[in-house]
């Protein structure tokens, strides 16, 4: 496998007034979070990539960990470091943010 784990994230903007991903900074978590993992050297072992709708608008911003098949909701800026330190880096999914 070429990536060791890959990271989509939901930037999806759905109608005005609906929940949904873009509404709650997914934009701005996905190229924090693309220039954090690069900073660190990481950029040929994990891939961070944007997605479409990942069916969890409610819990913007919605992402998904592969190979693990994590997901995470509600992610805000602030949980950046610790998805990247706890999960990406240490194998340990960040429990308080897994949804599903
Ligand atoms: S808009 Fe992100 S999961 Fe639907």
């Amino acid at each position: 496998m070429k990536f060791e784990k890959h990271v989509f994230i939901c930037i999806n903007q759905r109608e005005e007034g609906k929940a949904c991903c873009a509404a709650k900074g997914s934009e701005e978590i996905l190229n924090v979070m693309k220039e954090e993992i690069k900073k660190r050297g990481l950029n040929k072992k994990i891939r961070i990539n944007k997605a479409g709708c990942l069916d969890m608008c409610t819990k913007g911003a919605a992402m998904v960990v592969y190979p693990e098949g994590v997901w995470y909701g509600n992610v805000t800026l602030e949980d950046v470091p610790e998805i990247i330190e706890s999960h990406l880096i240490a194998n340990k999914p960040v429990e308080r943010l897994i949804a599903q």
